[in-house]
């Protein structure tokens, strides 16, 4: 474990992303005791509020039944800074806080220590706090980790100027890109899966491998938070970061070591061979109320234009032109207000080539990122007994049977410890991101330049009609009874 000195600023304090996410996860590692040793936090946000008023908003989303004392001594090393973000005065006193709060824990500042300043903030201010902390907070006599938050850009030119906004004021060494994709479970297992089990990686190709479908699904529409979702839509909003991500972690080659550069060449590398996809390729929908009126549709968020195309979800296949998967379809698919709640990646294998027995149903491997942590292999069996007949099995790993002492951190408590030790493994590189604009951007300037119409389909259906018949229609597979 780390134990140089920290301070880490959360700028956005009093906003949702940072009282659902950011403190829980900063309040798990304390629990666990992996903050290092002498750590301060100090919230920085707009509002105007009492660090009493600060101490509730930062805890109102942690587990009720977590520790009440513990609770208290984490709020002891939490404090409160309001200001604009962008009045140099602001920021100045921010900086005097940093001081101060490093003298009163007699912390010798020509030692190693490490500032990270967390943007849980909207893009429009980015900039401006990026350049109040370079301007007026920075110490270069510490080791200084920026973490930011999506959305990065709108498109690629927009994610082009923000990260020559940002180069220009930190190093990329400095900054670290949050995907919280990247930070779960399941998600950090794809590597060990294909490159310490000889048999995953022996048929990892397009040789053996027909399919690819990384799914997607939420039970819930935007409720809430309708108005932001309008500017950006369920491609940007999941499938440009998350889904792009997870694709690439499963489609690169064996990266050359573990370090975080050497991965995210691999990373990068795939994306470079990533065909932009193509609109006649891509299934748009937006969910409608229900007919009994129980569930909303998108639009009749009073903050939603009545007018508005914004997809809720989308299918899109898309193709990797490299030795490996040259002629496998990746199907992507990614949906609010849906039926049931699941991410997953599905690995579909060829038919069995001079099959002994007619008719046999495709292998499948299935990795389940959520709500279940599981890997299994759909893997046909003689139907057990005195039958003959075939049966499909599976060689299930469920982690909540296996591993039932464990449990498995949220995300962003991984990644921020990821953040105190100076990993970038599990974060996006400015080069990845480029890649995954290019990858998207112009099927988004299609559909908002046409103004294509996506599909209804109703609150909690699995989508918009033919769904699943356009997977078939590309993937060239109907499932048999088997
Ligand atoms: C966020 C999206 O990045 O990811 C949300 O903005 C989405 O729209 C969320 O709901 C999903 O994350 P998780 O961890 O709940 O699967």
């Amino acid at each position: 474990k780390n134990d140089m000195p920290t301070t880490i600023v959360v700028f956005g304090a009093s906003g949702d992303l940072a009282k659902k996410k950011t403190f829980p996860a900063l309040f798990h590692l304390f629990e666990q005791n992996l903050l290092p040793k002498r750590t301060r936090i100090i919230g920085y946000a707009r509002t105007h509020m009492t660090v009493e008023d600060f101490h509730k908003r930062a805890t109102s989303h942690f587990n009720p039944q977590a520790d009440k004392s513990s609770i208290d001594k984490f709020l002891g090393i939490c404090e409160y800074v309001s200001g604009k973000y962008d009045v140099d005065e602001d920021f100045q006193r921010l900086r005097s806080e940093i001081d101060r709060l490093e003298q009163e824990s007699n912390i010798d500042t020509s030692c190693e220590r490490i500032h990270v300043y967390y943007m849980a903030l909207p893009p429009s201010v980015f900039v401006d706090v990026a350049t109040q902390i370079k301007n007026n907070v920075y110490d270069e006599s510490c080791t200084n980790r920026v973490v930011i938050e999506k959305p990065f850009g709108h498109d690629l030119e927009s994610s082009r100027q923000l990260s020559k906004d940002i180069g220009g004021l930190f190093e990329e060494s400095e900054v670290f890109r949050i995907d919280h994709y990247l930070g779960k479970e399941m998600v950090k297992n794809i590597m060990t899966l294909r490159f310490a089990n000889v048999f995953y990686e022996a048929v990892w190709d397009r040789h053996y491998i027909s399919n690819i479908q990384i799914t997607f699904k939420e039970p819930f529409g935007t409720e809430g938070r309708g108005g932001y979702f309008d500017q950006f839509g369920i491609i940007r909003d999941v499938m440009q970061n998350h889904l792009l991500q997870v694709l690439s972690i499963v489609a690169m080659n064996q990266p050359k070591s573990l370090s975080a550069e050497d991965i995210r060449d691999s990373k990068t590398e795939v994306l470079k061979r990533i065909l932009p996809i193509q609109l006649e390729d891509t299934m748009l929908g937006q969910y409608v109320g229900t007919s009994d009126g129980g569930k909303p549709g998108y639009k009749d968020d009073d903050t939603v234009p009545k007018d508005s195309i914004t997809p809720t979800f989308a299918q899109c296949v898309m193709h990797v032109d490299n030795d490996r998967w040259r002629g496998v379809p990746w199907v992507i698919k990614a949906g609010k207000a849906l039926d049931e709640a699941k991410m997953l990646i599905r690995i579909q294998f060829k038919d069995m080539p001079n099959s002994l027995f007619p008719n046999l149903a495709r292998n499948e491997l299935v990795i389940q990122v959520s709500p279940k942590e599981s890997v299994y292999i759909k893997t046909i069996v003689k139907e057990p007994g005195l039958s003959t007949n075939l049966a499909m099995s599976e060689l299930d790993l469920t982690y909540k049977t296996r591993y039932h002492d464990i449990k498995i951190p949220d995300a962003y408590a991984t990644l921020i410890l990821d953040v105190l030790n100076g990993d970038h493994s599990n974060f996006v590189r400015s080069d990845e991101l480029d890649e995954a604009w290019r990858i998207f951007t112009p099927l988004l300037h299609q559909i908002e330049n046409d103004r294509v119409k996506p599909l209804p389909y109703k609150y909690g259906s699995s989508g918009p009609e033919g769904v699943y018949q356009f997977v078939e229609d590309r993937v060239g597979y109907k499932r048999t009874g088997l």
